[in-house]
C-alpha cells in the first residue's frame, strides 16, 4: 500500500506539523509554565512590541471600524477592485509613474501573488528558482502545483550577493528548458535580511539581459516585496523599481505586493500582483490568465481589506498618518537590529549580512543541536540550513541584547 489511504501525494512531500509553527508552540508551552519574561520567542514572524503584542497600526482599525456591512459582505470583482488595483500601484511605487504599461491583479496576500505567477509563467515539471536562503513556502507553492524548486547561493564566500552562483544555475537550467521563473525576495529578506544593492542589482539585470539575447528565451524575474516598507526610507528602498522598466520583452518582471506586513493585516489576505512590460500584449495576456487563475483558486479576494487600501490611497492625510505610525514600528525593528547585531559581534558568532527587515540569520554546524541547546535557556527560534533564523521582529529589545549569549553558549555545549 502507498503512503496515502485515500489522498494523493501528487510529487509533494508533506511532513507533517510546520516545523515554525511547531517551534512556537513549545516556546508558548514553556512560557505558559514558567512565565513570559523567561522566554525569548524568536520564531513569530509577525512584528510584537516589546511587551509580545501584535504592533497593529491604529489608523488600520479605525479605517475597518468605519467600513459598512456591504464592504464587508459583498464580493470584490474577480480581478479586485478597480480602486483597490490604482492603490496597491500606489503602495509599491508612491508617486513615482514608471515609464512602461502596469497591471496588478488582486490575491490573498503575496501567497496568492507568487501562487499566480509560478501558475501562469512557468509548465508542470520546470524547475523554478530562487536562492539557497530563501521563505520555505516557495517550495510548498511549487510543489503544490507540481513545479521543482531549484536553488542559487545567496551569499559568496565574501558575503556578498553571489551572481556567479546564479549564473551557474542558469547556465545549467537552459539546458533543460527555454523559460525560466526567478523568485527574488528583496528587500529585508526573508530569512537573511539581506536587501539588493545598486550594484547588485545592476550586475542581476545585466546577467539576466545576457541570457535573454537569445530570443527562444524566456525569464520571469518575481520580485517578492513582502518588506518593501521595513528597510531604509519609502525611497531608498524603492530606487531598484525604475531598474525594472523597459526591459527585453522576454525578460518580465513580476512584483509580489502584500498588505500583511506593510498593512498590518496579515490575517485579511490582502495582495497583488503586478506585471510591467513596454508591451501591451503581454500586460493584457497578465490580466487575461490571472484572472482565470483567481477565478478557478480562490475566486475573489477580501473586499474590506481593499476597500481599507483604497481609502488609505484617496486621502492624503491619512496615508501620512499611516506612514507615520509605520515609521514608530519600524524604528522598534531598526533599534532591534542594532542591539542584535552588536550582541552578535560581542558574543563572537557571525550572521548573514543582514541590512534590515524580520529575520536574520546566525550561522553555526548543527543548527538543529543548537536549538535544542538553546531551549534549555528559554530560547527559542528555527534552525534552518547552516544557521539559525532569528526573527527580530519578535523578540523584545531586551531579548535582543540576551539571545546571542545564549546561543553562544548553546554553541559551544553542541559541540560536547
Ligand atoms: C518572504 C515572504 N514573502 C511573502 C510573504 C507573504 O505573506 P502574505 O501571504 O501574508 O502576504 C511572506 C510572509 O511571511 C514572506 O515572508
Amino acid at each position: 500500500m502507498g503512503k496515502y489511504i485515500m489522498a494523493e501525494e501528487n510529487q509533494r512531500t508533506i511532513s507533517g506539523e510546520d516545523k515554525i509553527f511547531g517551534i512556537n508552540k513549545l516556546a508558548q508551552d514553556m512560557a505558559n509554565e514558567i512565565g513570559h519574561d523567561k522566554v525569548a520567542n524568536a520564531t513569530v514572524g509577525s512584528l510584537l512590541d516589546d511587551d509580545g503584542k501584535l504592533v497593529v497600526l491604529p489608523s488600520i482599525v479605525k479605517e475597518l471600524q468605519k467600513l459598512t456591512p456591504w464592504d464587508f459582505a459583498e464580493y470584490a470583482p474577480i480581478a479586485g477592485l478597480p480602486s483597490f488595483l490604482d492603490a496597491a500601484k500606489k503602495a509599491v511605487y508612491l508617486n513615482y509613474e514608471p515609464k512602461c504599461y502596469l497591471e496588478a491583479i488582486a490575491t490573498p496576500g503575496g501567497t496568492g501573488a507568487i501562487r499566480n505567477a509560478i501558475q501562469n509563467y512557468t509548465k508542470r515539471d520546470d524547475v523554478v528558482l530562487t536562492s539557497d536562503w530563501h521563505w520555505g513556502p516557495y517550495s510548498t507553492i511549487a510543489q503544490e502545483l507540481e513545479r521543482k524548486l531549484d536553488i542559487y547561493s545567496l551569499f559568496n564566500e565574501d558575503g556578498l550577493y553571489n551572481i556567479e552562483s546564479l549564473k551557474d544555475k542558469l547556465d545549467e537550467i537552459f539546458t533543460q528548458q527555454d523559460s525560466v521563473l526567478i523568485i527574488l525576495n528583496t528587500p529585508s529578506h526573508n530569512p537573511t535580511g539581506y536587501s539588493l544593492n545598486s550594484d547588485d542589482w545592476d550586475g542581476l539585470l545585466n546577467l539576466l539581459k545576457t541570457f535573454t539575447e537569445d530570443e527562444k528565451r524566456k525569464i520571469i524575474l518575481l520580485v517578492d516585496v513582502a518588506y518593501l516598507d521595513f528597510d531604509g526610507g519609502p525611497e531608498e528602498a524603492r530606487e531598484f523599481l525604475p531598474m525594472l522598466e523597459n526591459l527585453p520583452y522576454n525578460l518580465l518582471p513580476l512584483i509580489a505586493f502584500s498588505m500583511s506586513k506593510s498593512y498590518t493585516m496579515y490575517g485579511m489576505r490582502s495582495g497583488a500582483l503586478m506585471c510591467l512590460s513596454p508591451n501591451k500584449d503581454i500586460i493584457d495576456e497578465f490580466k487575461l490568465v490571472n484572472s482565470f487563475s483567481n477565478r478557478g483558486t480562490w475566486s475573489n479576494g477580501t473586499r474590506s481589506a481593499m476597500m481599507v487600501l483604497s481609502h488609505i490611497f484617496e486621502d492624503q492625510t491619512l496615508l501620512e498618518k499611516i506612514l507615520q505610525e509605520r515609521e514608530e514600528a519600524l524604528s522598534l525593528l531598526r533599534s532591534r537590529g542594532d542591539v542584535f547585531t552588536k550582541a552578535i559581534e560581542a558574543a563572537g558568532l557571525s550572521m548573514c549580512p543582514y541590512v534590515s527587515g524580520f529575520f536574520a540569520i546566525v550561522l553555526c554546524d548543527d543548527p538543529e543541536a543548537v536549538v535544542e541547546e538553546a531551549m534549555k535557556d528559554g530560547v527559542f527560534a528555527v534552525p534552518m540550513g547552516v544557521g539559525i533564523r532569528i526573527s527580530l521582529a519578535s523578540l523584545s529589545s531586551s531579548n535582543c541584547k540576551k539571545v546571542p549569549g545564549i546561543l553562544a553558549k548553546a554553541i559551544k555545549n553542541s559541540n560536547h
